[in-house]
């Protein structure tokens, strides 16, 4: 399996491959994929680390990781936002979407970036060191409950001291 940066003429194929996925999701809103548009043309879109996985020349994953903020005040910290991920349905539980995330998580390390926040499963997340966001006194500025906002810090006490609302969700 390889994983590397989407490319451009890729971006029908990975409509359809967000679009299929999301309709074996627990939640959805039918709604993944043209947020993947959206987030591509506003100033949030990280190129370098919206990643595809491919095997034998099939796209069989993507995972998209925009900037987002936490806001409190006049203060602003900058995090990465992780949504959505997908893989096909007929290749999962072979580790794809472990491996998407680790590799956008070290390239984003890498980029400079501390710490994550997304909107998901407690139980697939954990895994991944990820914990309720509310531990850290980070809030959604709208309704989510609160064991599906979570954070994940990409370098040791990276949140310490950052709370507030953020305007990812
Ligand atoms: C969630 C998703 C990306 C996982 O991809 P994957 O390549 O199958 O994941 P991995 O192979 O890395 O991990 C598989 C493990 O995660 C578990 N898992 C997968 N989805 C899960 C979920 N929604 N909740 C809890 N556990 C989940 C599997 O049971 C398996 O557990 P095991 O390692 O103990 O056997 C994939 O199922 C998917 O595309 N789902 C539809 C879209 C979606 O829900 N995206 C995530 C939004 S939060």
């Amino acid at each position: 399996m390889v994983i590397r940066q989407e490319r451009t003429e890729e971006f029908p194929q990975i409509y359809d491959l967000v679009k299929v996925a999301f309709q074996t999701a627990k939640v959805s809103n039918g709604k993944e994929q043209d947020f993947v548009n959206q987030l591509r043309s506003g100033g949030s879109y990280i190129p370098e680390l919206t990643l595809i996985a491919e095997e034998n020349g099939k796209l069989v994953g993507h995972i998209m990781l925009s900037k987002a903020h936490i806001v409190n005040g006049a203060d602003k910290f900058e995090v990465i936002y992780v949504a959505p991920l997908s893989v096909v349905l007929e290749h999962r539980n072979k580790g794809i979407g472990s491996s998407l995330i680790k590799e956008s998580f070290r390239l984003a390390k890498e980029m400079g970036y501390t710490s994550v926040l997304l909107v998901g499963d407690p139980a697939y997340y954990h895994r991944f060191g990820f914990k309720s966001a509310v531990t850290f006194g980070i809030k959604p500025t709208h309704e989510i409950p609160d064991e599906n906002v979570m954070a994940c810090e990409l370098v040791p006490n990276a949140l310490k001291g950052v709370s507030g609302t953020t305007d990812c969700f």
